[in-house]
């Protein structure tokens, strides 16, 4: 029986397909090694914090650096469930973490994490997708109920116009014809966009840069813009026009809330392109995944409205339809996407996640 060949087998390349964050520090408590998902798991990069103090290369762990130390030293590891690491102004991550102290030179000190937040929320997002689908089809179906007898009405009040041209109900037609137009507005944005999706190669920023554009023209209150692209994205295989709509309508959302009357002194509008790497979304795993985040300092979004902001109807503007954020969802996810979306008084980010396997 032949044997597999094990020394073709890259290490680096399996802790990298892991999902668990592997962390690994040297005698002195210096970080020697980091896999992909602990890169993500607290967005630092290996090749900034790789050599660096343990508090300076991973601030999540700062406040465990002695307990740390201890077990280093005293050669006994431990675990530690439901752990909760904080860093000044980041939400708090929640793990599950394993740590073992080793005789390899250079990783005397090894740290497996298994993010919790992010299995809670993937199963979450399951669940609220597979809501929103079914909620998505039943606005549909109503939709097309309402369009076929509405072109009805308002061939039938045209005919009537015509036949009396002089009438002095003329007035009483005409409020027909233009309350029709307005349902029929309405349930086109309802039904969603009636095209299939045609795509190329997109620059993102190139979308981010058109809607920047949009928005500024179309702004009513002062804003600045704060830009970090990462410029070693390469180009996405899209549906422009469809990207565009779906970043227009968060961004739109941001520069209403930024004009709000309980609106911030300096409004600021920051757009943010990360790539991630081994990512999940909606259950499948993906390799590469190109992060856009749209961020306001605006007044932010309640805990009792965020769980329902994705659903179609859900408004707090007087002149809002609660159709913009569904529609951006729709469309993301037409690309195998994901919208998510944190918010706390003065910080609201809307991140979308297109996966770029279908990529050049
Ligand atoms: N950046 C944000 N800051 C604060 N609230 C927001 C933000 N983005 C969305 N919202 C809230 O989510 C709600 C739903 O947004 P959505 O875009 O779906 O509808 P809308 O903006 O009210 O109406 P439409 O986009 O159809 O004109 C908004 O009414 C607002 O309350
Ligand atoms: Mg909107």
């Amino acid at each position: 029986m032949k044997l597999p060949v094990l020394n073709r087998v890259q290490p680096a390349g399996i802790l990298d397909g892991l999902a668990t964050a592997i962390i690994a520090f040297d005698q002195g408590l210096r970080l020697s090694y980091l896999n992909s998902a602990a890169e993500n798991l607290f967005s630092i990069s290996r090749r900034q914090v790789q050599g660096q103090p343990l508090a300076l290369a991973v601030p999540h762990l700062a406040e465990y650096t002695e307990r740390l130390k201890q077990a280093l030293n005293s050669g006994t590891g431990f675990i530690e469930r439901e752990l909760r690491l904080h860093r000044a102004g980041d939400e708090s991550i929640t793990v599950d973490c394993t740590v073992m102290p080793t005789q390899l030179s250079g990783a005397n000190l090894v740290l497996e994490l298994l993010p919790l937040d992010r299995h809670m929320r993937i199963t979450r997002d399951e669940i609220l997708q597979a809501q929103h689908e079914a909620s998505r089809e039943l606005i549909r179906g109503l939709a097309h109920e309402i369009k076929n007898p509405l072109g009805g009405i308002r061939g039938a009040a045209q005919l009537l116009e015509r036949e009396f041209p002089d009438s002095e109900h003329r007035e009483y037609t005409r409020v027909i014809i233009r309350e029709a137009d307005r349902l029929q507005n309405l349930v086109n944005r309802l039904l969603g966009p009636n095209r299939l999706p045609q795509k190329s190669m997109v620059n993102i920023h190139e979308v981010l840069e058109h809607v920047r554009q949009l928005v500024e023209a179309e702004a009513v209150a002062k804003f600045s813009v704060q830009r970090d692209y990462d410029p070693s994205i390469p180009e996405i295989y899209a549906d422009r026009e469809q990207l565009i709509q779906a970043v227009l309508n968060i961004a739109r959302n941001a520069l209403q809330a930024l004009s709000a009357d309980n609106g911030p002194e300096h409004a600021l509008l920051f757009l943010r392109t990360r790539m991630r790497r081994q990512f999940n979304i909606a259950g499948v795993r993906h390799k590469l995944v190109v992060q856009i985040d749209i961020e306001d300092n605006g007044p932010g979004i309640s805990k009792s409205m965020i769980e329902k902001i994705f659903y179609p109807m859900v408004t707090t503007r007087a002149e809002g339809t609660g159709l913009g954020l569904p529609i951006a969802q729709y469309l993301i996810h037409s690309h195998g996407g994901l919208v998510e979306c944190q918010s706390r008084p003065g910080t609201t980010v809307f991140s979308i996640f297109l996966p770029l396997e279908h990529t050049a």
